[in-house]
Order: structure tokens, then C-alpha cells, then sequence
């Protein structure tokens, strides 16, 4: 089976039919990347000047929008301050449609998180080794325990010429986890209150997280891991949108500049098959109540 699913979608907003919404939430739940070909992000004439990297303030790895609106990480002038804001709140919005029209199910629990255009490009960036996305990985916040909700993320390559965003994925979930969770550490309940109680984490970490954040960091530190596992590469041509469930899509990105991306949160009971989840997957492993 193809790690890639293609949608004939053409449209931010729906109404979508129903063999087009079967399709893609099977496909999206069972660990596929759901790809647009049709869907671009259209950037308005004046906006094309914020396709240069010098907006980039360089002090975090994205530009990001705050749903509340707060731009961060952005430099230059007010005007192109409040231009990337526009653009970026239009992105979030239109993701926002896509999302609540082919999954309609998932549209009274999803939570919009953070939005963020990535105007660097990717390769030959210095990243230490857990913040290098070249290497395959789970998605995992540090900061932001998830209990086990969802993170589902949607990218749009909006580069005015013909660089793709070129992405591997990896074996499923399930496989990556067999082989990596036995050389995640067994964290201790006391380390994940001292975080909390220190605002290191905006809440008390759950097993779940430090289950997943385990598994991003050990995936991407075993080199052998890296090279050996099976792994598609695949390139997002630019006026092209992509879709999956970054906390269970092994993933990679290797090159490309000039994407905005969405992020989403949603309560695994939302899914259409909650048993797919990290969580479920991992519960089932282990044996435990991981939230
Ligand atoms: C990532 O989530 O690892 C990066 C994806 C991208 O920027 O294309
Ligand atoms: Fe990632």
C-alpha cells in the first residue's frame, strides 16, 4: 500500500462528497499522507514579497501565528509584519475549512493550534540532532503535554518557482515502535511534576508524552535506525497541499523553502477508528494506561 493517498479535492471548502470524504479519512487515520495535488494556497501580488528568508528572525525554527493572532519569530518592517499576519491568518482559516468540510466528524472537537510559514530552506541547515527534521520522526512537543489528543498537521508549498518540498516517510507507526520503544528510558513520575511545577511543561506530562517524545528523540538519534528503515521519498511540488497525522506518519524533510503549515489537536474520540491512535497502539504494547 502507498504511503501517499491522492485527493482530487480542488476546493478550500466543501461541500466534499461522500466517496471523497471516505476515502480521505481512512486513508488520513490509517497513517497515510493525504496529498492535494489540485489545492494551492494562492498568495495575493502584494504578498509575494514576504517570500524571502530575511523575515525569519532566526531565534526559533519557524515564523509561527498564535491562534489568539500574536505573530512570533517575524523581523522586519510593521507593514510586511502585518501582511505575513494576514497571510498567515488566511492560511489558517482556509486549512480550518478543508479540515471541517471533508471531516465533519472530527469539526466539533478540533482545537486550531499554531500556524507557521517556514521561509528557510531546509537542507543544509545546522540542526543538532533532535531538532533535525532531515531525520525521520513521530511528532512530540516538549513543552505541550497532549495526553494522548491528536496532532494533525496540513502544509501547503507555496515557493514561486519549481522547488518541491521533498519529504521521506517512514515504515508504520506500529513497526517503528516494536523496534524503538525498548531503548526509550522509563521516565520518573517525580521529573515530570518538578517540570510542571517549574512552567517547564504547561501542565503535567502524561506517560503518553514522554512515551512520544522518547520515540522522536531516540528514532532520530540511532543512525542505524535511519539508514536501514524502509522509507519512500516523495516531493510536494509547489501550488500542492498535504495532509496526515504528523504524531503517527514517520517523516522527514529533506528540502524546500516556503511552506505555510496548520496544526491541529483533536481527542482521539473524534476519530473514526480511535484504535489507530498512538495512544491505543502504545496502550496496547505496553500493557498500560499511558493518560
Ligand atoms: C517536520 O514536521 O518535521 C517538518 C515538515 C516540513 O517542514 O516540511
Ligand atoms: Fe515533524
Amino acid at each position: 500500500m502507498s504511503v501517499i493517498e491522492t485527493s482530487a479535492v480542488a476546493a478550500w471548502t466543501g461541500p466534499f462528497i461522500e466517496p471523497e470524504r471516505d476515502a480521505a479519512i481512512a486513508a488520513l487515520e490509517s497513517g497515510r499522507v493525504l496529498f492535494f495535488p489540485q489545492l494551492a494556497f494562492v498568495l495575493r501580488e502584494e504578498e509575494k514579497r514576504l517570500l524571502t528568508p530575511d523575515l525569519y528572525s532566526g531565534r526559533a525554527t519557524n515564523i509561527s501565528l498564535d491562534p489568539s493572532g500574536a505573530l512570533k519569530h517575524a523581523a522586519g518592517a510593521e507593514a510586511d509584519r502585518a501582511l505575513l499576519q494576514g497571510m498567515m491568518q488566511r492560511f489558517a482559516l482556509n486549512a480550518a475549512s478543508l479540515i471541517e468540510g471533508l471531516f465533519p466528524r472530527y469539526a466539533a472537537k478540533l482545537e486550531r493550534a499554531r500556524t507557521s510559514y517556514r521561509p528557510v530552506e531546509i537542507a543544509g541547515r545546522n540542526q543538532s540532532p533532535i531538532h533535525d527534521d532531515t531525520r525521520l520522526h513521530v511528532d512530540a512537543f516538549p513543552t505541550r503535554p497532549m495526553h494522548g489528543r491528536r496532532i494533525l498537521r496540513l502544509f501547503s508549498n507555496v515557493h514561486p518557482g519549481a522547488t518541491p518540498r521533498v519529504w521521506n516517510v517512514g515504515e508504520p507507526f506500529a513497526e517503528m515502535a516494536q523496534k524503538i520503544l525498548p531503548k526509550v528510558k522509563r521516565p520518573s513520575a517525580l521529573a515530570a511534576l518538578v517540570r510542571a511545577a517549574t512552567f517547564q511543561t504547561r501542565g503535567v506530562r502524561s506517560r503518553y508524552d514522554d512515551l512520544m517524545m522518547g520515540l522522536h528523540d531516540q528514532a532520530k538519534l540511532d543512525m542505524e535506525y535511519q539508514r536501514a528503515t524502509p522509507k519512500t521519498e516523495f516531493a510536494f511540488p509547489p501550488g500542492t497541499t498535504w495532509l496526515c497525522y504528523t504524531d503517527q506518519v514517520m517523516h522527514a524533510a529533506l528540502s524546500g523553502q516556503y511552506v505555510l503549515e496548520q496544526t491541529f489537536h483533536l481527542d482521539i474520540d473524534a476519530m473514526a477508528e480511535p484504535a489507530r491512535a498512538p495512544i491505543s497502539v502504545l496502550e496496547r504494547m505496553t500493557g498500560r494506561v499511558l493518560a
